[in-house]
């Protein structure tokens, strides 16, 4: 689907999409549009409980005089209510709203609204990503589509004061849009397609932007002792990788301000659990337990797509656990690349043993100014958070502050909870140096203590993204199924506190 950007003009086939703020005051093009069609605006907006608040559209269907298929109006609420984020929503809920609109155009016809911080060309370029957010959809495994769930539209315009800068705006948040795409269909793959290779290579794929990929294999892997890691994957006949890839936008000098930045992925490309083997219910979702890893993945491809000036380093350790003859069995004492050791208590608390020697390695070579590691880590974070928030866990107040302003501003919200020497005793092990779980309560925060002893004195966050990687109900920038929650929140600390 195309998205297109031309100037201000009413269109005289198709769909066409006007605004209205709340009081029902009409835009501009809405009164012109009001006065071709003998006032079937005002008075369809008479006839309805429609006022014009966001989120509330009114249809107007083949009105005469026109050629038109249908009128759309939309409301925008109050004029403080016009910002991003809402714009995108807008665009999401439009698009799904005319997709099925069989003439194959959409046209939505915008104008600066008084008293808004937003032009109509910023308005323009937010509707557009918003749009093609939500146009994404994953059915490459499908051999037939019914004809009414095809995509009727061919092209969404918007028109707009200023069009070619709208078009410029855009095209840049098209490459974040390019990015959440690629972690989505990540995210979707079945475990039988992507499993740690096949992972790997798709972040291969990333050369030809610029970003330097590196794959490791079991052999160099046990080269530098990453006993934790290894364990996890040893019960599949998949090889567990380790891929480590580097964006250097940034600066070049030797000094402090090139120091990388780092984010580091959980990539379980199927979690059975292990010989703590999970039940059979509903393991079909632990495909998506490499979810950690390919925001990252789709993080890098955002920040390299619109060339964002900042070096950036990304890790993402990929395994497959398994059941098996050679599987890690309950009791396994490991050895992680840190040197500490690991009584593995629950097969099944895995993701903890990978991100353990992938924060480890990641801090010891490239000493980044710090690190934010993303995992679906644990079903606890589900019972405190459910699907609203992700959980945030961190060393750092002023990492943390920025990262929950950072998910405010792109409605990828966190919530912080607390770490502390408490929690941390729990993990003690009677015979090594800790265990992988910890007592009855507490599951998140005592996964992320865990997280904790191999960062060292880095500034650190672990988002636990469990609840909110895969979405069972559409949102209006977001269908259902795979979310890639993160990229855009940490595409936007990066612009807001990481870069120039
Ligand atoms: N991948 C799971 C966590 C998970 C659960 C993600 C549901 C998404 C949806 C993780 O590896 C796991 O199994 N965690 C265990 C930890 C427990 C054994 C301490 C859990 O949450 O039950
Ligand atoms: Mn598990
Ligand atoms: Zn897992």
């Amino acid at each position: 689907m195309k998205i297109t950007f031309a100037k201000p003009e009413i269109p005289s086939k198709g769909i066409v999409v006007v605004t209205v703020n709340v009081g029902n005051k009409l835009s501009s093009s809405a009164k012109t549009l009001d006065v071709k069609t003998g006032g079937a605006l005002s008075r369809a907006i008479g006839a309805s409980r429609f006022e014009g608040k966001k989120a509330q559209t009114l249809n107007i269907v083949a009105p005469e005089r026109t050629k038109l298929d249908l009128i759309m109006i939309v409301g925008l609420g109050k004029p403080t209510d016009i910002t991003n984020i809402e714009m995108q929503n807008l665009g999401g809920r439009i698009y799904a709203a005319t997709k099925q609109g069989k003439n194959g155009a959409v046209s939505i016809v915008l104008d600066t609204v008084a008293g808004s911080k937003m032009k109509s060309n910023e308005m323009a370029a937010e509707i557009g990503y918003g749009a093609k957010l939500r146009s994404y959809s994953f059915n490459k495994y499908k051999t037939q589509i019914k004809a009414d769930q095809k995509v009727a539209i061919k092209a969404v315009k918007i028109t707009c004061d200023n069009f070619a800068s709208a078009r410029k705006v855009f095209d840049k948040l098209s490459k974040i849009a390019d990015g959440v795409f690629f972690t989505r269909d990540l995210v979707s793959e079945p475990p039988n397609i992507l499993y740690p290779e096949t992972l790997a290579k798709e972040a291969k794929t990333l050369e030809k932007l610029g970003i330097k990929v590196q794959i490791l294999g079991e052999s160099q892997m046990r080269k530098m002792g990453m006993g934790a890691l290894l364990g996890v994957g040893q019960g599949s006949i998949r090889e567990s990788k380790l891929v480590v890839m580097q964006w250097n936008g940034g600066s070049k000098s030797k000094s402090k301000s090139s120091q990388p930045i780092a984010f580091v992925g959980k990539g379980v490309t199927f979690d059975t659990g292990g010989i703590s083997i999970k039940p059979s219910a509903g393991m079909e979702d632990m495909k998506w337990d490499m979810g950690g890893s390919a925001v990252v993945i789709g993080l890098m491809k955002a920040l390299a797509g619109r060339k964002a000036n900042v070096n950036a380093v990304g890790v993402v350790g990929l395994v497959e656990n398994m059941p098996d003859g050679n599987a890690q069995r309950p009791g396994d004492i490991v050895t992680s690349m840190s040197g500490q050791t690991i009584e593995v208590l629950n097969t099944d608390a895995e993701g903890r043993l990978v991100l353990a020697d992938a924060l480890y390695y990641t801090n010891d070579k490239f000493k980044p100014k710090f690190m934010v590691n993303l995992a679906t880590l644990t079903g606890a974070i589900i019972v405190s958070l459910g699907s609203h928030h992700a959980g945030l866990f961190s060393n750092n107040d002023q990492l943390s502050d920025r990262l929950t302003q950072a998910g405010l501003d792109v409605e990828e919200r966190l919530w912080r909870l607390p770490i502390s020497d408490d929690y941390d005793k729990m993990i003690d092990s009677q015979v090594a140096d800790m265990q992988n779980i910890g007592g009855r309560g507490a599951g998140s925060i005592t996964a992320a203590q865990f997280l904790h002893r191999f960062v060292g004195k880095t500034p650190w966050a672990h988002l636990d993204i469990a609840g909110v990687t895969w979405s069972k109900s559409d949102k209006p920038t977001i269908p259902k199924g795979g979310t890639a929650f993160g990229v855009r929140l940490l595409d936007k600390l990066v612009e807001n506190y990481y870069e120039g």
